[in-house]
């Protein structure tokens, strides 16, 4: 039994958790307090969940998401998540995370930002353009004329492997938008991005989607 690890239990961390444990997984959960004030969540996703340190939930998880938005300073188990693939869900949102220079200047996107403070670990930026309660009512099985597809970016080919095969499981095509220096294509504000807002789009869509986004867009 896989079991995936999950740092961050908001809005996306849960209904990851949920689609996970419908989709066959276990899964192990953190936000940034003790578990024990996760005792309201467990209880609503049942036998397959349980709550755990973030530390705790990096060494446990097969591979992890983080659901947590960036902070410049590292905030997440680096030690622990040591050769892990760690699937990353976060936007930057400066009226929410603060200015980052750093991103804003075009010298890195958001998620090689991630893989710079996880530099042991296979960032994958991953389930970032689509709202998180829309991740039951948008999936729909391979084939299905109304299945929409999710952009991954990763320096890993292993990880946009686990990653794609996770996203079918889920419900999801993908489109491989790799490496993580072109994840830009994919961050708020971006064509993809609203039309995410407006119900998705399909592979082909989303694959001309990127190709024509005009230009790099700082920090995304
Ligand atoms: N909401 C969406 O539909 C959506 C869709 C795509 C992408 N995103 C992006 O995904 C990220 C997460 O979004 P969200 O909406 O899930 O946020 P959220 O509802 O505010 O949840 C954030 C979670 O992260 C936890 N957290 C914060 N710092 C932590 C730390 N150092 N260690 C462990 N846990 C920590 C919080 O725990 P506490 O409660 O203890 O503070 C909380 O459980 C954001 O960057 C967001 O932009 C969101």
């Amino acid at each position: 039994m896989t079991t995936i690890g999950i740092i961050g239990a908001g809005e996306v961390g849960s209904q990851i958790a949920r689609k996970a444990i419908a989709t066959g997984y276990t899964i192990v959960i953190a936000n940034s307090r003790v578990p024990e004030t996760l005792t309201d969540l467990i209880t609503d996703l049942g036998p397959s969940a349980r709550a755990a340190t973030a530390a705790e939930v990096a060494l446990t998880g097969d591979f992890v998401v983080i659901a947590v938005p960036l902070r410049l300073a590292n905030d997440m188990p680096a030690e622990e998540l040591a050769g892990k693939i760690v699937i990353d869900t976060n936007n930057y949102m400066p009226g929410r995370d603060g200015r980052f220079p750093l991103l804003d200047s075009g010298q890195m996107t958001v998620h090689e930002l991630r893989q710079v403070q996880l530099p042991t670990s296979k960032v994958i930026k991953a389930f970032t353009h689509i709202q998180a309660p829309t991740l039951f009512p948008f999936a729909r099985p391979q084939g299905d004329p109304d299945r929409i597809a999710l952009a991954v970016s990763s320096d890993y080919p292993e990880a946009v492997e686990l990653v794609t095969r996770l996203q079918d499981q889920f419900g999801y095509d993908t489109v491989d938008n790799s490496p993580l220096s072109e994840s830009w294509r994919t961050g708020p504000g971006t064509s993809v991005w609203n039309q995410s807002l407006m119900g998705g789009q399909d592979r082909e869509a989303l694959a001309r989607n990127l190709v024509l986004e005009p230009r790099r867009q700082p920090g995304r």
